[in-house]
C-alpha cells in the first residue's frame, strides 16, 4: 500500500515530537514537505528528520507560504504545529485543498473557529486529529475504560491540577505566547492537556464559575487560577493552572473519585500512578510508558485515513476543553457562573479587561 505523505507546517519547539512520530510510523507514512516563514527553522527540522531516516535524503519540499504545500497533490496529511492563533485559518485551507489535519493543541482559540473546523472537516469526510496525546498513555486509556464501565459507581468529583513554572525567558523568547490574541495563558496553553483529560473522562460540563489572574508573569493573558465545575452526571470538578510555582514544575494531577473507586495520576506531568484503587480490580500497572505519545497519536490518525473512521482526538473531541477554558475566561472576566453551552467567545473578547 502507499505510504501516507505527511507536510509540517510549523516548525518551532514541538517540531521534533511531530518528525519522531512520522520516523516511528514509517511502515505507513513519511514526510514529504516542511513549511516555515523562516527558512533556518525547515533546514534545522529537516536535518532532524534526516538523522533519524537517512533514506529520505533530499526528498523533502520545503516551503515558506503554506498555501504552497496545500497546493502539493503528493500531500495527504497536513501537521499544523504553527503558533496557536493562526492555526485554525491553516487547517480550514488545509481542509479546503482536501488535506487530512492533525492539529496542534489547542485546535482554537475561539468556539466559532472550532465549530467551522468540525463543520468543514465533517462535510468534507477529511479527519482532523488534534494533539491531545496524553490521551494514549495506557492508563489513562484503562481509566477511561473502568469509567466508561462503570467500575467506579457514582461519580462524586474530579481535581485536576497543573502547577507548574514557565520562566520569563520562556514568554520573551516567542512574542506570541501569553498574548490574548495568538496563545492566551496557563488554562489554554499549558492546563488544556488535562482539563481535556478531565472531560474525557468525567462528561460533558454543565456550568463553570472561575477566578483567574495575572500575578507575577509579564503576560496579557492569566498566570494563574482555579475553577469550580458541575458535570451534567452531577459530580463536581475542581480546575487549578498555575505557572507561577515557586521555584518550578512541582506535579500535574489528575483525580477520579467515585463510589467504587479513587485513582489518582500524579507525577511533575501526569506521568506517575499515585492511587489506583478500584472495588474489586486488581491494582492496574501499565507494562511499558511510550515516551512520544505524537507517535501514537500518528499512528491512530493514519489508521483513521485508512479505515475511514474517526481519530479518537477528533475535531468535536478537540473543541471541548477549548470551550471549557474560554468558559473559565468569560467567568472570570464576568464574575459569575458560565452555563455550557458557552455560545460565540474567543480569548480576544478577554482584551480590554472586565466586562
Ligand atoms: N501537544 C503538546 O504537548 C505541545 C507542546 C508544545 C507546544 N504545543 C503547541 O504547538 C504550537 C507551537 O508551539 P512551539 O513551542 O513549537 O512554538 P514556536 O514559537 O517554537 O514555533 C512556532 C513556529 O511556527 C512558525 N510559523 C509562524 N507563522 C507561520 C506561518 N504562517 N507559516 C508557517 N510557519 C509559521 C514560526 O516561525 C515557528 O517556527 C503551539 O500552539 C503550542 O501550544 C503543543
Amino acid at each position: 500500500m502507499e505510504k501516507l505523505k505527511v507536510g509540517i507546517i510549523g516548525c518551532g519547539s514541538i517540531v521534533p515530537k511531530h518528525l519522531k512520530a512520522v520516523v516511528e510510523n514509517s511502515d505507513k507514512m513519511e514526510l514529504a514537505a516542511l513549511c516555515d516563514t523562516i527558512p533556518e527553522k525547515m533546514d534545522m527540522a529537516q536535518a532532524e528528520y534526516i538523522k533519524s531516516d537517512g533514506t529520505c535524503q533530499g526528498r523533502i519540499k520545503k516551503y515558506t507560504d503554506y498555501r504552497k504545500l496545500l497546493e502539493d497533490p503528493e500531500i495527504h496529511i497536513v501537521t499544523v504545529a504553527t503558533i496557536s492563533g493562526i492555526r485554525p485559518k491553516i487547517a480550514l485551507d488545509a481542509l479546503d485543498a482536501g488535506k487530512h489535519v492533525i492539529l496542534e493543541k489547542p485546535m482554537a482559540l475561539s468556539t466559532k473557529e472550532a465549530d467551522e473546523i468540525i463543520k468543514k472537516s465533517e462535510e468534507k469526510g477529511l479527519k482532523v486529529s488534534v494533539c491531545h496525546q496524553l490521551r494514549f498513555l495506557p492508563y489513562m486509556m484503562k481509566l477511561k475504560e473502568e469509567v466508561d464501565l462503570g467500575a467506579f459507581g457514582k461519580l462524586v468529583h474530579a481535581s485536576a491540577s497543573m502547577r507548574w513554572n514557565r520562566s520569563d525567558a520562556y514568554y520573551s523568547s516567542a512574542p506570541w505566547r501569553g498574548t490574548w490574541e495568538y496563545d492566551g495563558g496557563a488554562f489554554m496553553n499549558q492546563a488544556i492537556h488535562v482539563i481535556d483529560l478531565l472531560l474525557w473522562l468525567m462528561g460533558e460540563p454543565e456550568r463553570v464559575y472561575a477566578e483567574t489572574g495575572t500575578f507575577l508573569k509579564k503576560i496579557e493573558a492569566e498566570d494563574a487560577g482555579a475553577a469550580v465545575i458541575r458535570f451534567k452526571n452531577g459530580a463536581v470538578g475542581i480546575v487549578e493552572a498555575s505557572v507561577c510555582v515557586y521555584p518550578e514544575n512541582l506535579e500535574e494531577t489528575l483525580g477520579i473519585f467515585g463510589e467504587n473507586g479513587t485513582v489518582l495520576i500524579g507525577g511533575k506531568a501526569l506521568n506517575k500512578i499515585e492511587v489506583w484503587n478500584v472495588k474489586g480490580k486488581m491494582p492496574y500497572e501499565p507494562k511499558e510508558i511510550p515516551t512520544n505519545l505524537h507517535m501514537l497519536l500518528y499512528e491512530d490518525m493514519a489508521d483513521a485515513v485508512v479505515n475511514d473512521r474517526q481519530p479518537l482526538v477528533n475535531a468535536r473531541e478537540g473543541k471541548r476543553a477549548v470551550e471549557l477554558v474560554l468558559s473559565i475566561y468569560k467567568s472570570s472576566l464576568t464574575g459569575k457562573p458560565v452555563d455550557m453551552p458557552l455560545g460565540d467567545f474567543s480569548t480576544k473578547d478577554m482584551l480590554g479587561g472586565k466586562m
